[in-house]
């Protein structure tokens, strides 16, 4: 098949979250099931710097231009194309500087760029545009939450038959039947023939971001105003991209069974579980995977020491060592040591481990290291914390991959108390580097992590920890059984690592499930 990814952020060279990974890892597995897949994706700041710093050739095509109106104007962007590490998969950075040349994706500090709607809306006809500027055969185009969300509308509304033989209509009437042969070659090429089969699917990544404008928006866009209704286009008196997507859109995926349930009630919805719900038999929950060449602690090139697993003991002992130097802490073999790595938002409810901190540090002698930035008031706190307790307590709010894979590796439990988590990939990187997860029952949480109640734990299936209520007591009540088993039950300890360490987390299953749906897909049209 043939298959256009389109997102917003891409790993290595964009990244604010989970969604790059997944937008590389995701292509790449379908690459390697024999697809034909290419990406689309805004050439950023950071892009640049990347092909720059890596000294990897990126390629203008010179002569190649994308125009696409934005309200009254008509924009222009340039197109370059890499290829994506180990894999056949082609991606295509759409150029437009003024909309992407910046220092962040879509904020600067904590404040949205102005001009998003207009940023991504143009995005979203360059990908379509670019399908005939280069003559692309397409069957599927996969777009990926609101940035891409228009995507589905633009072809069904603009790009389809319908344009097409309304185009042909009104020359047939102002041209006249002379030019006749020529308009059914126009239409033949560059309408019916390249959009006309092409199917849809998006997927939720995260249901809270939905791309939300002032309804004036709807002129720079350049959809008819029809559409702006309660069952298209129309959110509480705003445009809403994301909800436009999943309207117009032929499939709609997120990224877990349980999310995919959870976002059809009022609790997880977002206020848009009507709709959801309303389009319940194409929405499908599949969860990520993750891209085990870039996770695997086998050969990770920023690890103390190598190790798998058969070897995790020794190999875990140096990588703690290493982390407890590099984050300024005691090297302590014994104590317990806990990690979080992520976006400080509050999704992830990492309140509850400011919270619990203090009680684990001053009963259980442990120690923590956090990595992330973001919401203010939470990066004090974990600042306050570290200072207070510079032996225990270390902070770290710099974006570092290298970091991140050294944590993983160097920590003994991992904690993701998320208040809702989509998918979640933290705890897929620390289930794979032996470090146990303690984590809230929800999303892909749900999905990924086996409980160590003692049934699980004797049948040789738990992994991790998990707690149901977002409260501190409940979460101190699932690490105080994980320190008891770390400390207490060092067999069981070291059998739940391996079963972590073994569980199956690549992309080979998932990817072959999007696979099955895009098929089920073209059989319909
Ligand atoms: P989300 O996408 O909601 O932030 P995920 O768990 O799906 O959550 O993915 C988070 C990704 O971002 C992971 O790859 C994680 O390692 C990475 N990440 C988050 N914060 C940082 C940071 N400060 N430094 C390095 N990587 C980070
Ligand atoms: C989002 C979600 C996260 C998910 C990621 C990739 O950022 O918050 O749970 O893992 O997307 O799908």
């Amino acid at each position: 098949m043939d298959i256009m990814f389109v997102a917003s952020e891409v790993a290595p060279y964009s990244k604010t979250g989970g969604l790059a990974d997944v937008c590389s890892a995701l292509p790449k597995a379908l690459d390697h099931l024999g697809h034909n897949v290419i990406l689309v994706t805004p050439l950023y700041k950071c892009v640049r710097e990347y092909f720059q710093r890596m000294a990897q050739p990126l390629e203008q095509l010179y002569g190649v231009t994308l125009e696409a109106p934005v309200g009254k104007l008509t924009k222009r962007a340039g197109v370059c194309r890499a290829t994506l590490p180990e894999s056949n998969v082609t991606i295509y950075f759409i150029e437009h500087d003024d909309y992407f040349n910046r220092d962040g994706l879509y904020n600067q500090g904590q404040v949205d760029y102005q001009d998003n709607c207009a940023r991504y809306s143009f995005f979203c006809r360059c990908a379509l545009e670019l399908i005939r500027r280069l003559s692309l055969h397409v069957d599927i185009i996969h777009a990926n939450d609101w940035q891409t969300g228009l995507i589905p509308v633009f072809l069904d509304t603009i790009y389809k038959s319908e344009e097409a033989s309304r185009f042909y209509e009104q020359s047939q009437v102002s041209w006249g039947e002379r030019f006749r042969p020529r308009i059914d070659r126009m239409i033949d090429e560059y309408g019916k023939s390249l959009y006309d089969h092409i199917k849809t699917v998006i997927t939720i990544h995260n249901l809270r971001h939905q791309g939300k404008f002032c309804r004036d928006a709807m002129d720079l866009v350049g959809l008819d105003w029809s559409l702006f209704t309660f069952d298209k286009l129309e959110f509480y008196g705003q445009l809403n991209l994301l909800k436009a997507g999943l309207v117009f859109s032929d499939l709609i995926t997120t990224v877990s069974p349980r999310y995919a349930e959870e976002i059809q009630t009022v609790e997880f919805g977002e206020r848009l579980q009507g709709v959801l719900q309303c389009r319940a038999s194409d929405l499908v929950g599949i969860l990520n995977g993750v891209d085990i060449d870039e996770w695997n602690p086998a050969t990770d090139p920023t690890l103390a020491a190598n190790y798998d697993v058969d070897s995790f003991k020794v190999g875990k002992a140096i990588c703690k060592a290493s982390l407890q130097k590099k984050v300024g802490l005691p090297q302590d073999p014994e104590t317990p040591l806990f990690g979080v790595v992520s976006r400080f938002d509050a999704q992830k409810g990492l309140d509850l481990v400011a919270q619990c901190a203090p009680t684990l540090i001053e009963k259980e002698r442990a120690q923590f290291v956090v990595l992330g930035s973001g919401d203010r008031t939470l990066t004090k706190r974990f600042l306050e914390l570290a200072q207070r307790y510079p032996n225990n307590f270390a902070t770290r709010t710099e974006f570092s991959v290298e970091l991140s894979h050294q944590i993983e590796a160097g920590i003994d439990i991992f904690l993701m108390p998320s208040r809702y988590e989509p998918c979640g990939l933290n705890q897929f990187y620390s289930l794979r580097y032996g470090s146990l997860p303690v984590v809230r029952d929800v999303g892909g949480l749900h999905d990924s992590v086996v409980n160590a109640s003692d049934e699980n734990i004797n049948a040789g299936v738990a992994n991790g920890f998990l707690f149901y209520w977002s409260q501190a007591e409940d979460m101190l009540s699932a690490i105080n059984w994980a320190l008891h088993c770390y400390r207490h039950r060092h067999n069981d300890w070291d059998n739940m690592i391996r079963t972590a360490m073994s569980t199956d987390l690549s992309w080979n299953r998932s990817a072959k499930r999007y696979a099955e749906l895009y098929q089920d897909l073209i059989k319909t049209r």
